[in-house]
């Protein structure tokens, strides 16, 4: 049996901070005592390691539920793969992503799924799960639906965004939601309407709009928020729950924070990004805005202020990076003089813990609602929990040592994605990632790598721990 001990920190989960002892044992908590009891100073005499966590907080491994490694997008593919991405995560202080795995129209999503299996396995440094997304729901994904809940892939996202590519219509979706309301599955949704941005975008680039804060604009926020509110509607009408990804516009979040003051369970998920950067990004010139083209878009920069307060209020719950990481020379560089051939995504898994812990800095949020959004909330909202997303006898040994007093400068030339720029070049932070172990093996040691490809395991889910 290994034992570990990390002592003398400030333990924050989403319920407490407490100074206590975490007693590790085999890969999982074993136990919490208050630091400076007897209990916890035996602990430290039969340990097989000991790390000081004085003047450090000691929070659950990062749990980012939206990821594409490897996704082929746009007429290429993010530039991460499982390898270098969950690295990129474990240096951020994230131990669990869970990406998305695609089903290609016309085929099964068995396959979809097999494929993303063969891409991830025995390369990931933190431990994986996937959602899977419907680019084709006829009759026969609809069936499989069903067992892809009974084996761990327990949410499925649909689109109401790039028409001929990823789009279902009104009709798919409520399909796909009754299914779910029957089987436990919860729907996630991209909610934009994609057949009106098409037309806008035709017409920005026939007036010789080409260049990428088009992209902010014919994206526009009115056509979140309709999106949003229709596929609130659907699953209504079918009686599912709902999660809304990458909401970025004030609009749709009045859209969820309305569903919920119903009591619905429907659910909205924001990104760095839309809290941290603005269409000011995307409106840079040479070409550089090319590096902030997502979608959802960025927003004019006053829709953080609503974004934070929907974190607050929990009418947004949880916060991952939706991390679709795109070079700037050869892949971001398609899009040169039509807006709409940039490959749309932005690099962030290595600094989603970082960014809210700024935020909690800034005075946004408080310490343990930092652990809600980026740990505990996303591990219950996709069946991971206690598992993950907590410090608590049982769970995974997964933890951050986390410094809150350390500066450091975000850039490229330092950040551990495959990818050639920063959304955040040159943005001071304050916290860092000191250490951090996924279940009891540390993958950072002290600001050095010391995890390897293939530690990370798959981890197939339960179902919505979050429902009314
Ligand atoms: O721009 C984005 N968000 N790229 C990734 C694909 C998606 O829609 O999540
Ligand atoms: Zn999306
Ligand atoms: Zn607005
Ligand atoms: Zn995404």
């Amino acid at each position: 049996m290994s034992r570990t001990v990390v002592r003398g920190g400030l333990v924050v989960t989403a319920a407490d901070e407490i100074h206590a002892d975490v007693l590790v044992e085999d890969g999982r908590i074993a136990a919490l005592a208050a630091h400076g009891t007897t209990t916890a100073e035996s602990w430290a005499e039969g340990a097989d390691r000991t790390i000081d966590a004085t003047g450090k907080y000691v929070i659950p491994g990062g749990v980012d539920a939206h990821t594409h490694m490897d996704f082929p997008f746009g007429g290429t593919s993010s530039s991460d793969t499982f390898e270098t991405g969950t690295r990129a995560a474990a240096w951020g202080g994230t131990t669990t992503i869970v990406d998305f795995a695609v089903q290609t129209r016309g085929r099964a999503l068995r396959e979809g799924l097999d494929a993303w299996h063969a891409k991830a396995d025995a390369q990931c440094a933190v431990d994986y799960a996937f959602h899977m997304i419907l680019s084709d729901v006829n009759e026969h994904a609809l069936k499989e639906l069903d067992l892809l809940v009974e084996e761990g892939v327990t949410s499925f996202k649909l689109f109401t965004a790039y028409p001929g590519v990823f789009y279902s219509d009104d009709g798919q979706i409520l399909r796909a939601m009754q299914r779910s309301a029957a089987n436990g599955g919860l729907v996630m949704m991209h909610a934009e309407n994609g057949i009106a941005i098409d037309v806008l975008v035709e017409q920005a680039l026939a007036e010789g709009r080409t260049d990428p804060r088009y992209h902010g604009e014919v994206r526009r926020e009115l056509l979140e928020a309709e999106a949003t509110h229709r596929t609130i509607q659907l699953a209504r009408v079918a009686g599912a729950p709902l999660y809304v990804v990458h909401v970025s516009a004030e609009e749709a979040v009045a859209e969820l924070a309305q569903a919920r003051d119903k009591g619905l369970n429907v659910f909205g998920e924001t990104c760095p990004q839309y809290l941290f950067l603005s269409t000011d990004n995307l409106a840079e010139p040479d070409f550089e805005g090319a590096k902030y083209v997502c979608s959802t878009p960025l927003r004019p920069r006053e829709h953080q202020a609503a974004l934070w307060r929907g974190l607050r209020t929990n009418d947004l719950q949880v916060v991952s990076t939706d991390h679709c990481p795109f070079c700037f020379k050869g892949q971001k560089e398609l899009g040169r003089g039509d807006f709409s051939k940039i490959p749309n995504g932005l690099p962030g898994v290595e600094h989603r813990m970082d960014l809210l812990h700024q935020g909690v800095v800034d005075g946004h949020i408080s310490r343990r609602h930092w652990i809600e959004i980026a740990c505990a909330t996303p591990a219950r909202m996709f069946g991971l929990y206690p598992k993950k997303g907590t410090i608590a006898p049982g769970s995974d040994a997964d933890l951050v040592i986390y410094d809150p007093a350390a500066e450091q400068v975000l850039s490229a030339a330092t950040h551990h994605m495959n990818v050639d720029y920063s959304a955040y070049e040159g943005r001071t932070v304050t916290g860092r990632v000191e250490t951090v172990l996924s279940r009891g093996e540390t993958v950072i040691d002290e600001r050095r790598y010391t995890g390897r490809a293939g530690h990370g395991q798959y981890t197939p889910r339960g179902t919505c721990q979050y429902l009314n």
